[in-house]
This record gives structure tokens, sequence and C-alpha cells, in this order.
């Protein structure tokens, strides 16, 4: 069945223009104010990062990573969540230029100091921020809910994998982005399988989504195995009437799966602590979207699905020509630890990139592609070869039901620029409204409205002869899509070379924060190093953000 009509949502902004300005532009009536930047100070007492300063690593697991990436924004019990609460946010990679004189790191002769520091500053942060009479919102530098996560910090191995892994392993990595449970968890989603800033630790404690409770109620920081290990890029959650909750998971790889993890049982909404270690037993899916806009879940389980001793994996086939390699899956712990492999000999269908999912209130969920310029063979789904700018799927599922192994799916949009005419006509896309390329943070606020924030790489190309990605479509930015309409307005703009990553709001909508990541230029403050850092977006009068 075809997916229902979806609502339109007034908005009130004027969109603001593309540029290349070293500065967040926002629409006329909203004001942009820097919160929360890279060597900011985060446990009471830290020392902060001064320009010219190069902290050691003791000081620095007590500041603020780099490369800030997802985030959530938590109540705190008893306090007015409008105007006091949690942020917790990933640290993707560390802002090397203010960790090093020499700005930059190698893995091979960096020195056991250099290395510590550099693994200091990926993981996560959780700041409690709170909103002062003038409207401004601040940091509360002595909350002892602030923390650090790090990439030198012990975490605990769960479910099925950690008979393999072992019990702990030493530091969380490439926090890209992330998402939260339906009992108040952080989910922080590791990017990347391997330690690239330590290659002496085993690569099977990377890639996984690791559960952090920003109040430490529940169980220690845990990296959940059940959930599969991939280039994990956030998640997020459909639940039923009966609390059955699935999780819809991103692989971020050249190409990459889609994937659904579902929990043996319900969640308890009244009772945290019932939920611990929910994550580590339940089970895995990859999705296939077939032809004809059906869609279905394919089990990751050993002994189904082809997943046996001696498989044989048919490999990235989207990218041309590869030859098919035999793959044992003896347990449950190999399926989990080699889930890419298994995802394709499962048939699962390997897409452009999938970054952010989001699931709508109306239980629509949708994912980013953000772009695969070397796909050689195209399918209904990844339907452009070469492709440069990226597109937006979304899906239902069958019954809206989190259980369902089966759903419906269409194309949002293709990204590109209707008005680049080239033979291959694979860059143009159809977006009606400001065009955008490379799609990455998605998410649909509680009041059903869509923001996309985009990741075209910086310098880059884009496709036309003589212009630079930026010429056509200005820095990194946000928008506003009108899920009815298809229409998308630009909403806010970036400062010189960075990424516009991570949405999270008060539950009135009247304070968005929002990430920029590696600046390249003088922001956020002229003469002195770039700093990643969050954003808050409000408006002067005082009303949600969009509305
Ligand atoms: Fe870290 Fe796929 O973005
Ligand atoms: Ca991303
Ligand atoms: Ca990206
Ligand atoms: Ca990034």
């Amino acid at each position: 069945t075809p997916t229902p009509t979806p609502t339109s949502y007034a908005v009130s902004f004027t969109p603001v223009p593309a540029n290349m300005d070293d500065k967040v532009t926002v629409p006329t009536g909203y004001v942009a104010e820097t919160l929360f930047s890279a060597g900011d100070a985060v446990v009471a007492g830290a020392t902060a990062w001064t320009q010219g300063s190069y902290l050691t690593s003791a000081q620095t697991e007590q500041v603020a990573g780099g490369n800030h990436d997802g985030m959530h924004y938590y109540a705190i019990p008893n306090a007015d969540a409008n105007v006091r609460g949690l942020l917790v946010m990933n640290h993707e990679l560390p802002d090397y230029n203010i960790l090093f004189a020499s700005k930059t790191y190698n893995a091979a002769t960096a020195s056991a100091e250099d290395k510590k520091i550099a693994l200091s500053a990926v993981g996560v942060s959780v700041i409690e921020v709170s909103k002062g009479t003038n409207g401004q919102w601040a940091v509360n530098r002595t909350s002892t809910y602030n923390k650090r996560y790090t990439g030198n910090t012990t975490y605990r191995m769960g479910g099925p994998a950690s008979g393999i892994t072992g019990s702990t392993a030493i530091g969380t990595l490439n926090n890209c982005a992330s998402g939260h449970t339906p009992w108040g968890t952080y989910l922080t989603c590791e990017e990347s399988t391997d330690n690239y800033l330590d290659p002496t630790r085993p690569d099977n404690h990377y890639g996984w989504v690791v559960e952090i409770d920003p109040l430490n109620e529940l169980a220690e920081p845990t990296k959940r195995t059940a959930m599969g290990r991939f280039d994990h890029e956030n998640t997020a959650y459909l639940t039923d009437t009966n609390n059955r909750v699935a999780f819809y998971m991103g692989d971020d790889g050249t190409p990459g799966c889609i994937y659904k993890f579902i929990p043996s049982r319900a969640f308890s909404p009244s009772n945290r602590a019932a939920n611990t270690d929910l994550l580590d037993q339940g089970t895995l899916y990859v999705a296939r979207f077939n032809a004809n806009g059906s869609g279905d879940w394919i089990e990751l389980t050993q002994g189904k699905n082809g997943l046996v001793t001696g498989a044989i994996d048919p490999g990235n086939v989207s990218q041309g020509p590869v030859t098919p390699v035999t793959v044992d899956f003896n347990t449950q712990a190999d399926v989990l630890i080699n889930t890419k492999a298994a995802a394709r000999v499962a048939g699962g269908t390997v897409m452009d990139r999938p970054e952010w999912i989001t699931v709508a209130p109306d239980k629509t969920i949708l994912c980013t592609l953000t772009n695969n310029s070397g796909r050689a063979v195209v399918d209904a789904v990844n339907p452009r070869i070469q492709n440069r700018h990226g597109h937006i799927v979304k899906w239902k599922e069958t019954g809206d039901s989190p259980l369902a192994t089966g759903f419906a799916w269409e194309i949002l949009f293709l990204a590109g620029d209707p008005s680049l005419v080239t033979p291959a006509n694979n860059l143009t896309g159809n977006i009606n409204g400001d065009t955008m390329s490379s799609p990455d943070g998605i998410r649909v606020d509680p009041q059903g409205r869509l923001w996309v924030q985009t990741d075209h790489s910086v310098p880059g190309t884009s496709g036309v002869t003589g212009k630079t990605i930026e010429q056509v479509f200005g820095q990194n930015a946000m928008f506003y899509v009108d899920q009815a309409t298809k229409r998308v307005q630009r909403f806010l703009v970036g400062p010189n070379g960075q990424e516009i990553t991570g949405l999270a709001y008060t539950p009135d909508l009247t304070t968005f924060f929002i990430n920029v990541q590696h600046p390249t230029g003088q922001w956020p403050e002229a003469g002195k190093e770039p700093r990643s850092s969050t954003v808050v977006v409000r408006r002067t009068d005082g009303k949600p953000v969009g509305a």
C-alpha cells in the first residue's frame, strides 16, 4: 500500500540565501548564540582551553572534545525542561588545531601523552544547561551531572558478542550521530570499526552502539553488541501500544545497509531500572528494498538466511565487479562482529551511504542517503550512478508496527540542482525550492516539522565543470522540508569549512541546539583558532522555532 499523504505544517520564517560568510546565518527575527565549544570546561573546576595554550591529557579529559556531532536534550527530574536540562553530545573527532602546536596527529609517531590527549577529545560530553532571564542559555559549570566519556574510559561489553570481545573495552571512538531510548538513556554510535588513534587496540572493540545513562542511575556505559557492528551513524526508535520498540540504524559505509533491532521484550515506561540491559537481547534485521516499492526485514540470526559456516559474501557489487569471498558464521557472535558481510549474505540492499534516520510523529521513517559517487550499478531505491548529491528515502512499517517484517517505501527527493544540465543528468535532482547536496542530519521535531542538515565535502566538486560545490550550493546548511509539497527552505547557513550536524530542542521548541563541526575560518571568535561548537538558535519573540 502507498504511504499516506503527509501533513503540511505552516512555517513563517523567510528562507536565508546560500552564502560563504564566516558566521552562522539565521532568518530575520532569529539569533544564533555560541553555547559550548571544543576545549570549554565540562567537569567542575576544569581548566578550559585558551588561545595559545595546550592542555595536558589529564586536563583534556575534563573539557569538551572536538567535532561536536549528534546530541539529545534530556529533562532533569523535578526541573522545568523548557529552561533547564542536560545536553548530551558526541565528539566525532578531535579538533587537533587546539590540541597540538602542529595542529595535526599521526598515530604512528605520536607519543603516549599525545595519544592520550587525542583519545580524550572524542566520546561524549554531558552538560547541564539553563536559560537566563535575558533569554540566553549557558552551561552550569558546577553541575554534578557534567561528565566526559572519552577514548580512554573503560566500557562494559554487553550482548552475545561479549564472549569473544571480552567483558570490557577501552575507549569509545568516532562518535558520530546518536539516539536515545524511551527510558531516557543516550546511544552514542561508533562510526568506525577500527581504532585509528591507537591501532594496538583490538578492532572488535569498536563499531558498536554504546548506551550511557546521563542521570547515572542505570548500568555503567555499555557497548550493546546485539545491535551489530558496522559504521554506525545514529539510532531512531518506533514504539507500539504494548511498549515494544524497534531501533533503526544506518551503516554509513560505501555503500552500507539499513538495519533494525527489536529487543526481545517490552520496555517499562514507569520503571527505568527494568530496562537495564534490555538492549542485550533481541533480533537484528537488515532491510531489502524491492523494486515494486515494498520492502522486507531479513533476520540476521545465525543458521537463518544463509548465515552458516562457509557462507558466500557477494561483496559490494553496487560499486562494480567484486570477487565473492567465503565467510564463516558459526555463532551469533560471528554475525554481530561481521554484520556488514552478514547483511550482504542475507540479501540486504546496499544503499548510498545511509546517514541519519528519524521517526516522525505519524510513524513515517526517513533516512538520508548522503551520496555515493562510486555507484556503478543502480537499483530502484538507489537510482543514480555516481550519486554525488544523495537523496532521502522514507518508508512506513506494515501496520505502523515496530515488529513488522515488511514496509512500503518511496524516495522523498533526489538532491542536486535542477539548473544543472549534464549529459549524464545524474546531478540534477528534483528538489522543489532551495537546493542542497549531501543530506546527512535529519530529524522530525515533535510538531512534525522535518529538518535536514548537509555535509557536502569542503573543498568539494559539484560535478559541474568550473564550479566548486560551494559555488553551487553555498556552505553546509540546515533546511526545513515540507513533507506534503516537498518544498525545501534554507533555514541556517554555517561558517567557513564546516558541516552542520546535530539537532536537539527543548520540549516547547523555543530553543534549538545545533552543532557546527570542523569550522576552518575564524569562527566562533575572530582572531582565534576555529573551534567546533554548539549554537543556540531561538526567536527574539520567544515563539517556537519554525512555527
Ligand atoms: Fe560521521 Fe556518517 O557521518
Ligand atoms: Ca553524519
Ligand atoms: Ca556525512
Ligand atoms: Ca563529520
